[in-house]
C-alpha cells in the first residue's frame, strides 16, 4: 500500500537524519560530489600486473575501506538473475513472505523489515531477506520456495561471490605481505592452511528491498554501521543510497553495472593489526525509486578468536585490538540496536 508520510516509527531523531550538520564537520554532505571509489580490475590481478593491482588494493583499503571490483568474472546472467528473483521476491504478497519471519537473530532464513521489528525503537524504511550460505547443502532445502526459481538463482549467485571472495582473500593478504603466514602464528604456514579458516567460514547473504520513500529526510535505509566479518561484497541495482564515511563526510558512491563494491569488515581491521579500514557506511533512500541491494557477508568461522596477525606486531606498530569472537559482538550488538555504530571501538 502506498503512503505519502512517513509513519512515526520510521522518523529517526533530528541528529540522525540524511541531512543533519555534523558538528564537527559543519559542512553538509550533500554539497559533497558522489564519490568513485578506487577500482580494482579484478581481472588484471591474474596477469602482469598484479603487484601493481595489489598496490591499488592496499591503497584503498587503508584510505578508504572500499573499492569496487570490475571485470570479476561473474557473468551478467547470474547478476541479473539474482537482483531480478529478489524483485520478484519482494513483490510476493505478505502472506508469502512473512513465512520466514523471525525474531530470532540467528535463524538461518529470516525476513523481516528495519532489523530487528520486535525490538528497534525506530524503524529503517527497509525489508529484508538474510539467508545463510555455508554450508549450501545444509542450508538450501530452507531457503525460501517460492518464486520458484529462487533458489536456483541464488545458490548460484552465492557460490560465485564465495569464489570471488576467496581470490580476494588471497589478494589482500598478499598485499599485507602475510600470503604463507598462518592465521594464529604470523609466521611459516602453507598457503592452504591459511585459506581453511576462510573456506569454513561463515557466509551470510542479505538481500535488502529499500521502497521509493515520501518524505525521504525523515528516515533512513540503515543507520551507520560497519560490518562484522572479514569483507563484505555488495551487489547494488542502479539506484544510488549508499553512502560511506570519508574524511569526516557523508558520500554518495556511485554505483557502477555489474560491479561489486567491496569493503573491509572489522575482522580484516582487528587482524591486519588496524592498517585496513572497516569503514562507517549508512544507506539514504529517495522519493521516486525503489532499490535493491544484496550483500554477501564472509566471515571466519564463528567460533574463531579474532587476533590480530602476529607478523604485523612490531615496535612501531604495537597490537591495537584485543582478542574477540561472535559472541562479544552479539553482546555488542543487543546492547545497542538499532544504532549499531562501531563494534571496533569497543574492541582496542
Ligand atoms: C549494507 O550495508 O549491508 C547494505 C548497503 C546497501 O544496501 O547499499
Ligand atoms: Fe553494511
Amino acid at each position: 500500500m502506498a503512503v505519502n508520510k512517513v509513519p512515526r516509527k520510521y522518523i529517526w531523531p533530528d541528529s540522525d537524519r540524511p541531512n543533519a550538520a555534523d558538528h564537527k564537520q559543519p559542512i553538509l554532505h550533500v554539497t559533497m560530489p558522489n564519490l568513485n571509489l578506487p577500482i580494482i580490475d579484478f581481472s588484471q590481478l591474474l596477469g602482469p600486473d598484479r603487484s601493481q593491482v595489489l598496490k591499488s588494493l592496499s591503497i584503498a583499503c587503508e584510505q578508504f575501506g572500499f573499492f569496487q571490483v570490475v571485470n570479476h568474472g561473474i557473468t551478467n546472467d547470474v547478476i541479473n538473475n539474482m537482483i531480478d528473483v529478489s524483485t520478484r521476491f519482494f513483490a510476493l504478497p505478505f502472506e508469502e513472505r512473512s513465512k520466514y519471519m523471525s525474531s530470532d537473530m540467528t535463524a538461518p532464513v529470516r525476513y523481516g523489515t528495519s532489523f530487528n521489528q520486535n525490538k528497534d525503537s525506530v524503524f529503517c524504511w527497509r525489508d529484508f531477506l538474510k539467508l545463510m550460505c555455508h554450508p549450501l547443502s545444509e542450508h538450501l532445502p530452507h531457503w525460501p520456495s517460492s518464486p520458484t526459481d529462487w533458489r536456483t538463482l541464488a545458490a548460484s549467485y552465492a557460490k560465485e561471490t564465495k569464489y570471488l571472495f576467496m581470490r580476494l582473500v588471497e589478494a589482500i593478504l598478499e598485499s599485507l605481505g602475510v600470503w604463507g603466514a598462518t592465521m594464529n602464528s604470523g609466521g611459516g604456514g602453507d598457503n592452504d592452511e591459511i585459506l581453511k579458516p576462510f573456506e569454513d567460514g561463515s557466509q551470510l547473504m542479505v538481500v535488502n528491498y529499500y521502497p521509493a520513500c515520501p518524505e525521504p529526510d525523515l528516515t533512513l535505509g540503515m543507520p551507520p554501521h560497519s560490518d562484522y566479518g572479514f569483507l563484505t561484497l555488495l551487489l547494488q541495482d542502479e539506484v544510488q543510497g549508499l553512502q560511506i564515511q570519508h574524511q569526516d563526510k557523508w558520500v554518495t558512491v556511485q554505483p557502477i553495472p555489474n560491479s561489486f563494491v567491496v569493503n573491509v569488515g572489522d575482522h580484516l581491521e582487528i587482524i591486519s593489526n588496524g592498517r585496513y579500514k572497516s569503514v562507517l557506511h549508512r544507506v539514504l533512500v529517495n522519493s521516486v525509486k525503489s532499490r535493491i541491494s544484496v550483500a554477501s557477508l564472509h566471515s571466519l568461522p564463528l567460533d574463531s578468536i579474532i587476533r590480530p596477525l602476529q607478523a604485523l606486531i612490531d615496535k612501531a606498530n604495537p597490537r591495537r585490538y584485543k582478542d574477540t569472537d561472535f559472541s562479544s559482538f552479539l553482546d555488542y550488538i543487543s546492547s545497542c540496536e538499532p544504532k549499531r555504530k562501531n563494534f571496533l571501538e569497543s574492541r582496542k
